[in-house]
């Protein structure tokens, strides 16, 4: 029964077309703790709106792309919630309460508040809505009774915030809200095509909906070891793009072992570990391709998914508002 298995939430800011590291980070995650939990999975289309307030045209058709590229990895409407948290408007009422417990310090000590300030030092990001993310973040999970979050290390901060948001709401008000735990990934961090932080910005990525020839291509223009400017030089396999990607996505672990201990001893061409990792990120990708077409062949279906699934959140939202109304003594 899925009701009596703990509610897992998560979400992802709509900002950029899905990618490999979406993949490993999320989604496949996401997929596997369908089995187990009863999943609520959503765009936080608001929190995108935290830094790209000034130009917001690319949203919703984001957000519904990411949709899609969810369907494609096996993340299944039939079993978890996808839904927008925009269409779910009570979370905005949910935030608005907890702000008025939450001092300012506790958001301004929060480490990713001034991380990212300095690394978007193009836009202003001394908004009260900025100051808010984790705050949001904490109503997106509370609003469900989530108990676990499947979130990388960086969400850490934001988590532990909410646990403390949480208890001390519970505090003026009775035990209303839950605490929920993080539920971390345990992947290792793939690095972009050219060794940098994998980021749409800097244009390193694979992303989910590249077809195959594209990814050939890409992975042709993957860095290296440096040092090895011939095929007979030993080479490094530790910390080499080509070689995490093959431990990431290629299944066939005797191939990989093969191509490291030949790359080590200097016997083996960039050409065929290039060659065979685009064959295996292919035959990863080719079944989500599959997918992505038979739902692209249903026009206005991702969108039907989201709203649907949002109308079933909102119900959700929606006794979880009566209930902390009450708890806040503002029922009229
Ligand atoms: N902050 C998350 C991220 O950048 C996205 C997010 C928003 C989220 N609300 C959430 C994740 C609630 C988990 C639960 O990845």
């Amino acid at each position: 029964m899925a009701a009596l298995r703990p509610r897992v939430v998560s979400g992802m800011r709509p900002t950029g077309r899905l990618h490999l590291g979406h993949l490993v980070g999320a989604l496949r995650n996401w997929v596997s703790l369908q089995d187990q939990y009863d999943c609520f999975y959503f765009v936080a289309d608001w929190h995108a709106l935290t830094s790209e307030y000034a130009s917001t045209g690319g949203v919703t058709g984001y957000a519904l792309d990411n949709v899609a590229d969810w369907l494609a990895a096996g993340v299944d409407p039939e079993r978890s919630t996808i839904f927008v948290q925009s269409l779910v408007p009570e979370h905005a009422e949910l935030f608005l309460l907890l702000s008025m417990v939450v001092p300012i310090p506790w958001l301004e000590r929060v480490p990713t508040y001034k991380e990212q300030q300095e690394q978007l030092a193009d836009r202003d990001l001394s908004t009260l809505g900025f100051l808010g993310y984790p705050l949001l973040q904490t109503a997106d999970v509370a609003m469900y009774d989530g108990r676990f979050v499947p979130v990388g290390e960086d969400q850490v901060p934001h988590l532990e915030l909410s646990r403390e948001v949480v208890r001390r709401f519970n505090q003026f008000y009775g035990g209303v809200l839950v605490e929920a735990q993080p539920l971390l990934t345990p992947v290792p961090r793939l690095p972009g095509l050219d060794t940098r932080t994998m980021s749409k910005s800097y244009g390193n990525t694979i992303d989910l909906a590249d077809d195959a020839a594209t990814v050939v291509k890409k992975v042709r223009q993957m860095y290296t070891d440096p040092k090895r400017i011939r095929a007979d030089i030993p080479g490094t396999v530790e910390g080499n793009p080509v070689f995490m990607y093959h431990d990431a996505f290629n299944a066939d672990a005797a191939e990989v072992d093969d191509l490291k201990a030949r790359y080590r001893a200097g016997t083996v061409g960039d050409v065929e570990v290039k060659t065979t990792l685009a064959r295996a990120l292919n035959a990863v990708l080719d079944p989500m391709r599959e997918r992505r077409r038979a739902i692209a062949a249903q026009p206005g279906r991702v969108r039907e998914i989201a709203v649907e699934g949002s109308r079933k959140a909102r119900a959700i939202a929606a006794g979880t508002m009566a209930r902390v109304r009450d708890a806040v003594k503002l029922q009229y």
